[in-house]
Formats: structure tokens, C-alpha cells, sequence
């Protein structure tokens, strides 16, 4: 796949340089492809461009940006008829007690809004709720078979094709886990999962994991 992304920070820097060992193609879409704050990895075939011609070369079109330019990023995009967007950004603020929350509340969520600005587009979430260390190494060796999970949501079954084979890729095992709503579930996730780092003195070294038991008859 052509993937491009827009934001080439920590999680655009790691999720393209994974997907690039992958086999994808990654082109970065950032605001100056001449020298920004941030420079795109360097790595075989990657490309740098302004956002929206970016937009135009991908398969698909992953959001690496702060969540407070979303507004911006969103409307530099172009034209998205069609496309499928992967948001990736946490709606983090500090609330009225001066601890990191949720900006949105709890009656929608960061995708759903995004979706409400890109309403042509088909909007996924995903790669949210873990620091971006763990997209540049999902390896977690002695679990047997239990791999790391990456908890998805979408409308879109396109986009849910795309976002659990991006998934896979990196070495998660894509969750499936419903409707664009799920958002609201999985963004608190990532505030779980950034509390937690924190608690053990910034760690990242750590992912979420499903295990089922096969139902009693
Ligand atoms: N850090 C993590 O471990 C992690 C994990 C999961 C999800 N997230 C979420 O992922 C998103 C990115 O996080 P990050 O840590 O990668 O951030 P970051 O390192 O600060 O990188 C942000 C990128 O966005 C670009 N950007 C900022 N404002 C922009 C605008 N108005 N228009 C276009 N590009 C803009 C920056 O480009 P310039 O060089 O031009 O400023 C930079 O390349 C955030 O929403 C975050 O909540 C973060």
C-alpha cells in the first residue's frame, strides 16, 4: 500500500518506518517538506510532500498531528472523497483539576469529530492507545502465541480491512472492536495506558493483550 502520512513526529516517524520494513510505500505530508520542526525519517523510498498532495498519492491517509491542529490538519487535507483516514491522535487536555483528560467528554469522541469534518471520508481509529515505541517494536517474545492487540474501530469495512492488515504488518493482532462510536471507549484506553506508563516511571515497554477461553458447553 501507498501510505501516507500526515505528521512525521514520534508516532509518524515510528508507524512509517515499520510499515516502509513492511513493504509499504510511505509518503509524509507535512506542512514544510523543506525543513519543518520535525523531519520524516529517512529510509528507502519514503518521500515528503506538502499535506494535500500527500493525501492525493495514498492509499490510505494516517493522522500522526496534535490533536489541537486537528481543524487545521483536517482542512489541509484536500480532497478526501472516498479516502480512508486513520486517526491515530488522542484528544488529550488538562482538565479543571490540572490532570490529563479527554477534551471531547464522553458523548462523542476525537474520530467521530473528525469524521463530522471529513464526512466524505471513512474514518478508522487505531495505533492510539500505545506510545509510539511500541509501533517501532511490537515484540513482546514469551507468550506463546498471545501477540500484542491493536484495538480498532470504524463505519467502514474498507477502512477495517485496511487498518487490521497495517495492524498485522507491525505485529499486533487486529480487535474488531465495532462501529466509529468505539472511539469513546478506545481513547480513554490510551489515557489508561499513559497514566500507567507514567506510574512505572515512564515506561513504555508494555501493550494490552486478549485472552478468551473457549466458551463452556
Ligand atoms: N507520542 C505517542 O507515543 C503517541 C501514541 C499514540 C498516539 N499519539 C497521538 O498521536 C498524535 C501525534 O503525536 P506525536 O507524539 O507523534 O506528536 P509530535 O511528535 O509532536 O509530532 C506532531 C507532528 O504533527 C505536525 N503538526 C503539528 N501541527 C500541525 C499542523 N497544524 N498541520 C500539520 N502538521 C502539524 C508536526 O509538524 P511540524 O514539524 O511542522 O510542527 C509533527 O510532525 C497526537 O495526537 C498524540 O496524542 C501519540
Amino acid at each position: 500500500m501507498k501510505v501516507a502520512i500526515i505528521g512525521a513526529g514520534h508516532v509518524g516517524s515510528a508507524l512509517g518506518r515499520s510499515w516502509a520494513k513492511a513493504g509499504h510505500s510511505i509518503v509524509y505530508g507535512v506542512r514544510n517538506p523543506g525543513g519543518g520542526k520535525t523531519q520524516p525519517p529517512m529510509f528507502s523510498g519514503v518521500s515528503s510532500q506538502l499535506i494535500p498532495d500527500a493525501v492525493r498519492l495514498g492509499d490510505v491517509v494516517v493522522l500522526a498531528t496534535p490533536w489541537n491542529a486537528t481543524r487545521d490538519v483536517v482542512a489541509a487535507l484536500g480532497d478526501v472523497k472516498g479516502k480512508i483516514i486513520v486517526d491515530c491522535t488522542n484528544p488529550l487536555a488538562l482538565n479543571s483539576e490540572g490532570s490529563l483528560g479527554l477534551e471531547v467528554g464522553s458523548t462523542t469522541s476525537g474520530a467521530e469529530e473528525i469524521q463530522k469534518l471529513a464526512p466524505t471520508a471513512h474514518v478508522a481509529k487505531a495505533f492510539n492507545t500505545y506510545g509510539w515505541e511500541n509501533f517501532d517494536n511490537a515484540s513482546y517474545p514469551g507468550y506463546g502465541e498471545l501477540k500484542p492487540v491493536m484495538f480498532y474501530c470504524s463505519d467502514s469495512d474498507d477502512a477495517k480491512d485496511v487498518v487490521a492488515r497495517l495492524a498485522r504488518d507491525l505485529g499486533f493482532e487486529p480487535v474488531d472492536t465495532g462501529g466509529l462510536g468505539m472511539a469513546r471507549s478506545l481513547e480513554p484506553l490510551a489515557l489508561l495506558w499513559i497514566r500507567l506508563a507514567i506510574r512505572e516511571g515512564r515506561n513504555p515497554n508494555f501493550v494490552w493483550g486478549v485472552m478468551r477461553r473457549a466458551s463452556a458447553s
